[in-house]
């Protein structure tokens, strides 16, 4: 697809991060999109951002929950509806949360909530829009899924849900390729796969789960960060919980902030890669490092000395 001018695409999670800046620069483009995400104040801003940015393009918001099936199914109706069209031509599965770091200590809902969310609102949206990427002359399914689709860990910290999701984005995508070059060969595929984007995931993923503030982890779970801490030989034996607590409030604000790319340079790489019908979209410096060093090395991926040793800023 060499331009977006025109098209229709649907975007989950527009509300925040790479969601937001996608919605912003497609609409800049000449593309109608219709959005979803479960914060709808946050949608609101989007549609508030681009409506003065983009005036001329039609921008739809709806609130639907991708790890619900109903809720998906009702969301691409009301999409049909509103934009009066018999097909769309870019479906970004974008939303997603981290969560479920550990199988054996980790809490089984946050687990499967995790899962839900990161894998079958990939596989929820597919399956609904799918048919009506197929009636458009020239469709791009793009999923999201991250480096932690092809390496599952999270610098020592152990990050299963997310990571089974994550990979099972990344094999759907690329068994789609063959799919639709035989079964529709106007409708390209994309796995995204970003490095550290500054965004507030960290953030939004503790308030979808129930613990916003760091400070209302329970007792457990930040014995269970410090337990990791430590096995990175981070100073922290000493540390109260409360001093543990703050260090994660601190991490999980400096995640934004301190990333390497922007949300807005991963949506322009992104569109990027869309247009020049590239499958596998890596974001970041970092993301292709750890791609090349993950493939030159495989047996040592998960080795200690494999991840960049914890600081304390
Ligand atoms: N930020 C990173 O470093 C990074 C790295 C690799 C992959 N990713 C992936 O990129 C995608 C976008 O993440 P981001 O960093 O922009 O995060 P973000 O939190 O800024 O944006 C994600 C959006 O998805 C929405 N969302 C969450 N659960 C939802 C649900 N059940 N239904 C509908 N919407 C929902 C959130 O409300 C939010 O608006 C995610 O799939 C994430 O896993 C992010």
């Amino acid at each position: 697809m060499e331009s977006f001018n025109n098209k229709i695409a649907v975007v989950t999670g527009g509300g925040a991060g790479m969601g937001r800046e996608l919605v912003r620069q497609l609409a800049r483009e000449g593309c109608d999109v219709a959005m979803c995400d479960v914060m709808e104040e946050n949608m609101q801003e989007t549609l508030s951002l681009v409506s003065s940015e983009s005036p001329e393009v039609k921008i739809s918001s709806f609130f639907c929950d991708v790890s619900s099936q109903e809720d998906v199914f009702s969301f691409r109706d009301q999409v049909i509806k509103e934009h009066k069209t018999s097909h769309i031509n870019l479906l970004f599965n974008n939303a997603g949360i981290g969560g479920g770091g550990s199988f054996l200590e980790g809490d089984q809902q946050e687990w499967e909530k995790t899962f839900a969310v990161c894998w079958y609102g990939v596989y929820y949206c597919s399956r609904a829009f799918m048919p009506y990427l197929v009636e458009s002359k020239e469709g791009h399914i793009i999923n999201t899924s991250s480096v932690n689709g092809f390496w599952a860990s999270l610098g020592g910290f152990p990050h299963t849900s997310y990571s089974a999701a994550k990979f099972a984005v990344k094999g759907f995508t690329e068994a789609l390729i063959q799919d639709l070059r035989l079964n529709a060969p106007h409708v390209n595929a994309s796995v995204v796969m970003p490095g550290h984007i500054g965004t507030s995931i960290a953030i939004n993923s503790g308030k979808i789960l129930g613990h916003a503030d760091a400070m209302d982890l329970s007792d457990e779970e930040v014995e269970e960060i410090k337990k990791v801490w430590i096995s990175l030989d981070a100073p922290v034996h000493n540390y109260s919980n409360d001093q543990i607590k703050q260090m994660i409030k601190e991490r999980r604000e400096n995640f934004k902030n301190n990333a390497p790319t922007s949300a807005a340079q991963a949506a322009e790489i992104i569109l990027n890669g869309v247009k020049e019908k590239r499958w596998r979209i890596l974001v970041g410096e970092d993301a292709k490092n750890l791609d090349i060093r993950v493939r030159e090395n495989p047996e040592k991926a998960y080795d200690p000395d494999f991840v960049t040793p914890f600081k304390i800023e």
